[in-house]
């Protein structure tokens, strides 16, 4: 990179509040959150700083708001909301855009809304409290606020935006996409991106382009490796970092089909922890039945 070119150098850029769009460039997608007001009603707002908060063992989410909004009012008051996740579209960037706007109550917004509306499909998840889901979402979180451990944690506690921790109870899915979570499929939803609110008058949509797949690089199966794709096969069954060292030397291309194997095994015998002396066992067994 020649250092002679002006426009390659490096220069600070002044940091602001709400630095991420106003220092910076920051593109990710967003949730359309809804939840209850008072009235019973519920109503859509963005969310770009939205992110997965914790992903082992507790399924959690973390939204990042102005603290006056309709949300945090909301879910502060029934504890309750779902995240919605749509897919792409122009026109709906629009309605997203003035959703986006402060200070109109939910009614307001509810007479423009071009989302479709529905009751949770989830027993005990709808009616006094509980918001409807956007029936347009490809998938939806349905949360819970945990403000126990919000009062537990100064940083979220005392921050001057409200730090929402959500508890994640369930992950609905439409069902034309649930097979292509696994990426054995050619498709991928059209996720909708932001850059924020720019200049003082422009809020940047970036236009999806369709996903595509890569191959892993095959860097040999090292214990992380193993440790990562077993955890993630079963709900229940886990494997331990000694369990995940013992098969750290399987050759990746038969990875999947060993660590399957193992788990249809622990299933069976209703073993929810994947142990070096399992793997012993599962070893012996195997010997004896082969006459080894
Ligand atoms: C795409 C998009 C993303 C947004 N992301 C955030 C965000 O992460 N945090 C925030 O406080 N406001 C964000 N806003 C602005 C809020 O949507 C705005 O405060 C709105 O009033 C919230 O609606 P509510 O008051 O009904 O909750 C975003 C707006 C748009 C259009």
């Amino acid at each position: 990179m020649p250092d002679d070119n002006p426009a390659e150098r490096f220069v600070a850029s002044p940091m602001r509040d709400n630095w991420y769009q106003s220092s910076s460039f920051y593109g990710s997608s967003f949730a359309l959150i809804t939840s209850v007001n008072e009235e019973g009603l519920t109503s859509i707002g963005p969310y770009q700083l939205s992110f997965p908060f914790e992903v082992i063992k507790r399924r959690s989410w973390m939204v990042i708001s102005r603290p006056s909004s309709n949300t945090v009012a909301n879910v502060r008051r029934t504890r309750k909301c779902a995240l919605n996740f749509v897919e792409y579209d122009r026109e709906q960037i629009e309605t997203i855009l003035k959703f986006g706007y402060p200070g109109q109550p939910p009614a307001e917004k509810m007479a423009y809304n071009t989302f479709h509306l529905v009751d949770s499909p989830t027993p005990g998840r709808s009616g006094e409290g509980f918001p409807q889901i956007i029936a347009d979402a490809f998938q939806v979180f349905e949360c819970t606020l945990d403000v126990e451990r919000i009062e537990e944690n100064p940083i979220l506690r005392d921050s001057t935006s409200a730090h929402l921790l959500l508890n994640i109870e369930n992950i609905l899915v439409k069902e034309q996409w649930k097979g292509m979570i696994d990426g054995s499929g050619d498709r991928m939803p059209r996720v909708p991106l932001t850059y924020g609110f720019r200049g003082g008058s422009t809020f940047w949509f970036g236009e999806p382009q369709p996903a595509y797949k890569l191959p892993i690089p095959d860097l040999g199966a090292n214990h992380e490796v193993v440790h990562y794709e077993a955890n993630r096969l079963d709900d229940e069954i886990r494997f331990t970092l000694e369990a995940s060292k013992a098969l750290s030397g399987i050759p990746r291309a038969f990875l999947r089909q060993v660590l399957e194997g193992i788990v249809r095994q622990a299933r069976k015998r209703s073993v929810v922890e994947v142990t070096p002396e399992f793997l012993e066992q599962l070893n012996r067994e195997r010997s004896q039945a082969q006459g080894g």
